[in-house]
């Protein structure tokens, strides 16, 4: 961690705070729970992880925006526990996951009595995030009714609970996060433009994982590392084809789906060094069907069809010696079917046999 570690105490503390965070919104399995990689090749990662420092000393909002599985999760958490709030809670809360109508209460809490149900005086977020930090997650997805109060608390610091007259002043940092494109929303109507300039004081973009490629090595090793405490897993290392493969894939699901491949990738293979052999077949052939789908341009969706048929029939024939009745097995066809498909398509199954 060459940066990281520079405003904290030292590794092990932040591995340590990392691990007790107080948040209700904790990772579900002990793989991902540890330390992240905090390190980059990538330039544009380099100049983040640099105004980070800066960003974590100071007490204004910051808005973290990037793609799905990008890390928006682990800057903030990182951000809480390089700043001054770091002995404070890290509470997190999900705008998109609650039903409507219920965030407000959840961020501003409720009195007794406050509408049908509310039995009990409830502390909202806000209450519970006091001397630390809030993450106010897919904030894009907070009703326009929320938005008002927000940008209230957010200026003023003041908010009531729900049904409740008394104003409450917050002591609490905000950290925004969103894989949707929030000045988007504000030219579609659906985001209050005050309310985005107020988050968006201090912007955190981060890059999608196929713009920092030369970051995938450095996260293909931390997550075998990873991998290995974890789950006690013989895992030697990869091969470098499937370092090239794992590469040049474009990673629509980022850091997650990486990671995720990965872990099953070392659980169903049968070598503890990961082969070409252990590549799932949809990141081994993409470039094939991003192809097949540009071919749209030209072709009618029956030659597409065949296309793929074809390409489809030809790898699995390939990787059955030509043995028809294991490939209609392996693909989930008739015999039948596949030697009419075959014939169809004009297909000789001879040169396929070893
Ligand atoms: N720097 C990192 N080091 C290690 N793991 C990481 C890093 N960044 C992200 N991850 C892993 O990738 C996964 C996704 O990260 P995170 O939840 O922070 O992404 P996100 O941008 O909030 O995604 P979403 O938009 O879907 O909520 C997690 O499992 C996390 O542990
Ligand atoms: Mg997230």
């Amino acid at each position: 961690m060459t940066y990281a570690t520079s405003q904290i105490d030292d590794g092990a503390q932040f591995v340590k705070s990392w691990d007790r965070s107080d948040t209700e919104e904790r990772p579900a399995r002990p793989v991902q729970q540890s330390a992240p990689l905090l390190e980059t090749r990538n330039a544009r990662m380099k100049k983040l992880l640099v105004d980070l420092e800066p960003i974590a000393m100071s007490d204004s909002t910051a808005l973290i925006q990037g793609e799905s599985g990008t890390g928006k999760e682990v800057i903030a958490r990182f951000i809480h526990l390089s700043s001054q709030r770091h002995r404070g809670p890290f509470v997190g809360v999900n705008c998109a996951s609650l039903p409507e109508g219920v965030l407000d209460s959840e961020l501003f809490g409720h009195e007794r009595g406050a509408f049908t149900g509310a039995v009990r005086q409830r502390p909202g977020r806000f209450e519970m995030a006091e001397a630390g930090t809030l993450f106010l997650d897919e904030i894009g997805s907070a009703p326009l009714r929320v938005q008002l109060p927000l940008l209230r608390v957010l200026q003023e610091r003041q908010y009531e609970r729900l049904g409740g007259t008394r104003t409450l002043t917050a002591d609490v940092r905000v950290l925004a996060a969103s894989n949707i494109d929030l000045e988007q929303c504000v030219k579609d109507g659906t985001f209050r433009d005050d309310l985005f300039y107020r988050l968006n004081i201090l912007p955190v973009r981060l890059p999608a994982l196929r713009e920092r490629p030369e970051d995938i090595p450095l996260f293909i090793d931390h997550f075998l590392q990873q991998t290995r405490s974890a789950t006690g897993h013989a895992v030697e290392g990869i091969d470098v084809e499937v370092e090239q493969i794992l590469r040049s894939y474009p990673w629509p699901g980022n850091i997650r789906q990486l990671s995720n491949t990965l872990e099953r990738m070392i659980v169903l293979s049968r070598s503890p060094r990961l082969g070409v052999v252990d590549v799932p077949v949809e990141i081994l052939h993409w470039r094939d069907d991003e192809e097949l789908i540009a071919l749209g341009n030209g072709v009618t969706y029956w030659e597409a069809r065949s296309r793929f048929d074809r390409r489809f029939l030809t790898h699995a024939l390939e990787r059955h010696n030509g043995v028809v009745s294991h490939v209609a097995e392996a693909i989930g066809m008739s015999r039948k079917n596949l030697y009419a498909r075959l014939d169809n398509l004009r297909i000789d199954v001879q040169q396929f046999r070893r």
